[in-house]
């Protein structure tokens, strides 16, 4: 049985596989304005709930080759604004601010109110808001980026323990639930034909949908 990781971060066997890659390849291209992003978040208490850098490094690289310009992340789409302000001053300081369009609201509201005029309009989507809302992201998503966008699902593996026992210990009743959620979830995105998907073991585990039709 494997172990269960519920700190989110990684499902690398030893942390020290994750500094290394962190180390050897994630920081030292880091641009500097998204290194004092990455500081800042990490002082707050609630940074765990951060997306790992390595799983970023993979989407820069990955949005790149997709030729991405048009984007939503299911937290520039957030019921918290304090969370983009923290960051925002950055993002200003990087001259992109143009670019960010938060819209302060529930997920599945948003997504539902932009599906009116910008339906298939999207090159690449990022959900790693309510974990219990993501077949619900996924159908309104599923609308919104175009034949061949691509949608990415964070914590799909939440900790390893969709391969474990419902009860393994050190896990939540919280957890528990997730982890139900997310057998349901994944079983059906694989069986999803309108989306050609993978499942990454990198961070957490992220579900890669390249909707085909
Ligand atoms: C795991 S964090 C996302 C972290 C982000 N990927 C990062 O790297 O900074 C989850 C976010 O989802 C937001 N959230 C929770 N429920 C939501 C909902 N129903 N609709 C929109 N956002 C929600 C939380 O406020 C929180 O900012």
């Amino acid at each position: 049985m494997g172990t269960y990781r519920p700190d989110s971060s990684t499902l690398l066997a030893d942390d020290s596989i994750l500094e290394y890659v962190l180390e050897t390849t994630v920081y030292p291209r880091e641009h500097e304005r998204v290194r004092e992003l990455r500081l800042i978040t990490q002082q707050h208490p609630l940074s765990f709930m951060g997306s790992s850098p390595d799983q970023m490094q993979f989407f820069s690289v990955l949005l790149k080759m997709m030729g991405a310009k048009n984007t939503i992340e299911v937290v520039a789409i957030d019921v918290s604004r304090e969370y983009y302000e923290l960051g925002r001053p950055v993002i200003e300081k990087a001259g992109v601010a143009h670019k960010v369009d938060f819209r302060a609201g529930d997920g599945l509201a948003v997504l539902d109110g932009m599906l009116d005029g910008a339906a298939g309009t999207f090159d690449f989507a990022y959900a790693d808001a309510d974990k219990l809302q993501y077949g619900g992201y996924h159908e309104r998503l599923l609308r919104l980026v175009h034949v061949g966008g691509v949608i990415a699902y964070d914590n799909t593996l939440w900790g390893g323990s969709v391969a474990m026992p419902r009860d393994t210990p050190g896990s939540s009743e919280y957890d528990r639930v997730v982890r139900d959620y997310m057998l349901e979830f994944n079983a059906a995105v694989a069986a999803d034909d309108r989306v050609e998907a993978c499942v990454l073991p990198i961070a957490d585990g992220v579900t890669l949908c390249r909707r085909v039709k």
